[in-house]
């Protein structure tokens, strides 16, 4: 394999894409693609918020928040909750969507995604950066049983794609 230096940036623009999600905070809810597996023990998850975000303000003040998964059709409820922003208007409303009641967190779900994780903030991650970094403990987690891992949506770099097919299942591993 011959590699070609590129820049910083273009490295990133290599990676193939993330879990796309709603991230609830409070009673607001927007798009989030910063976000990533954290730990098994305990299980735990990380967001990256950018500050000028509205909801950036209200994890501040709420320490906790909901991860929902995007399922592969929601492409257009991605688009809107992720330029419209909360701090003047209900986007629930305004994108269509319904608030669940979360039971560990003061909070709300997605009732329309299949995927909700509570999570409360743990730690932080002090580097200046585009994105400021929460790491979520979950302390809840459902999961409709209609869900499979190839229903979600991913995105990376302005590409809303699906799950790739399995190559193997090693439960050796
Ligand atoms: C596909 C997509 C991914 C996004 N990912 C993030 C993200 O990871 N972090 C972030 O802070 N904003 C992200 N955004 C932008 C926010 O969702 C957007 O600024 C939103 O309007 C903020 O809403 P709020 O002001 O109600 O908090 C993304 C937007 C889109 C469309």
């Amino acid at each position: 394999v011959t590699k070609r230096s590129v820049s910083p940036f273009d490295g990133l623009y290599a990676l193939p894409g993330f879990p796309l999600t709603l991230l609830t905070v409070g009673q607001n809810v927007l798009t989030v693609v910063s976000f990533h597996y954290y730990s098994h023990k305990p299980p735990s998850v990380m967001v990256g918020i950018r500050p000028d975000n509205y909801s950036f303000k209200l994890l501040q003040e709420k320490r906790v928040f909901a991860v929902n998964l995007l399922r592969r059709d929601m492409v257009e409820v991605a688009r809107q909750c992720g330029t419209i922003t909360g701090r003047t208007q209900d986007k629930f409303a305004r994108v269509g969507l319904t608030r669940a009641p979360a039971t560990k967190i003061d909070g709300v779900l997605v009732a329309e995604c299949p995927v909700s994780l509570e999570c409360s903030v743990v730690h932080e991650v002090d580097f200046p950066s585009t994105h400021h970094w929460f790491v979520g403990k979950i302390e809840a987690a459902h999961v409709d049983d209609a869900y499979l891992r190839e229903h979600a949506l991913l995105y990376w770099m302005s590409e809303f794609r699906g799950v790739g097919e399995l190559l193997l299942k090693d439960t050796s591993l």
